[in-house]
């Protein structure tokens, strides 16, 4: 645990009395930290327990044991742990429907302790900011899902917190309306804002996030940089685009040292590095048009890390 984490968490669990199971833990022995200025993802599938320890972080829901740190603060007992806080649950009940937009930036900016004026001011510098101005003074209801979504996440960020806890933020929202969420969410960063992300959309945690902690069965199976993950399971796959048709018997000579498929001008190599430039030289005379790497993407890397069977703390 470090004062310079925005955020640290230490061995929470969350249980449940549920009839008929013994103990359900639907959080158990989360421990996290996230760097100011870093987008961590937080990825599981359905009931993982991504939104029992949202609630726990932003101090919604008490932790059955273990400790929650907000810039070095509890925020179960010092309020000023939840000012640094910005919170967009998942869904749409973050705001009042029969306000208007400006209303609710008002009233939320307040309640977190502003003056009226600063209140004001920050709530005419979102809207802008967010390209809501001319819904100022709409209500909430007659706003489109993505302009709801973008005014939620305004509403969280009226006080200026350094952390902000998204929780499905592009939940519900059309192709347009997620890339305009995930940008905005990406400019944050620049204001030096830290965002715990909870997401199904794993495309938009591959494009957001530093790192990310992937949550199956209440625990947190895997954590690391995205790019190392990536790295990690990466395959060493490799697809070589020819010019023209390579002829029948180097393929065979290929087919006795490597697992290769071929099809249309398109070779698929597994081998590692040395191995390409072997292969390189049997394919030789065909023209090599081009030669490509597999990424595993974040989805592959979910997939196999989340289903049943799969080692824990991998
Ligand atoms: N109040 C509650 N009482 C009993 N069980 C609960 C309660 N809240 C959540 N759970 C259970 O805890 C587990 C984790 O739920 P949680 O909502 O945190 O999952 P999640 O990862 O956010 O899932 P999703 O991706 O569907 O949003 C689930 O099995 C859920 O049924
Ligand atoms: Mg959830």
């Amino acid at each position: 645990m470090s004062v310079e984490n925005v955020l640290d968490t230490e061995n929470l669990r969350k249980s449940y009395a549920v009839p008929g199971r013994p103990q359900f833990f639907a959080v158990n022995d989360v421990s996290m930290s996230i760097a100011p200025g870093e987008i961590y993802a937080f990825l599981g599938p359905n009931g993982a327990g991504k939104t029992t320890t949202i609630k726990m972080v932003s101090g919604l829901l008490e932790p059955s044991t273990g400790t929650v740190r907000i810039a070095g603060l509890d925020p179960f007992s010092d309020r000023r742990a939840l000012a640094q806080l910005g919170t967009v649950l998942e869904g749409n009940r973050n705001l009042y429907w029969r306000m208007t937009c400006h209303e609710n930036l008002l009233y939320f900016g307040v309640l977190k302790g502003m003056s009226f004026a600063d209140a004001r001011a920050r709530s005419r510098a979102l809207l802008e900011r967010f390209s809501l101005t001319g819904k100022r003074n709409a209500q909430v209801q007659a706003l489109s899902r993505g302009m709801q979504q973008k005014l939620a996440i305004a509403v969280a960020l009226m006080h200026r917190p350094r952390l902000l806890l998204l929780d499905e933020p592009t939940l519900g929202l059309d192709a347009h309306a997620s890339i305009e969420v995930t940008a905005m969410i990406r400019d944050l960063i620049a204001d030096g804002v830290s965002i715990l992300l909870t997401t199904h959309q794993l495309d938009v945690a591959q494009a957001l996030a530093h790192r990310v902690a992937i949550m199956s069965s209440g625990r947190i199976v895997k954590e690391a940089r995205m790019a190392d993950l990536l790295a990690e399971y990466a395959k060493n796959v490799y697809e070589i685009q020819l010019a023209d048709e390579m002829c029948p018997e180097r393929v065979r000579v290929l087919e006795a040292s490597y697992t290769v498929s071929y099809s249309n001008q398109c070779l698929q190599l597994a081998c590692d590095a040395d191995g390409l430039y072997e292969a390189l030289s049997i394919i030789r005379p065909a023209q090599v048009q081009s030669v490509r790497r597999h990424q595993s993407d974040l989805t592959s890397i979910f997939i196999a890390l989340t289903q049943e069977g799969a080692p824990a703390n991998a």
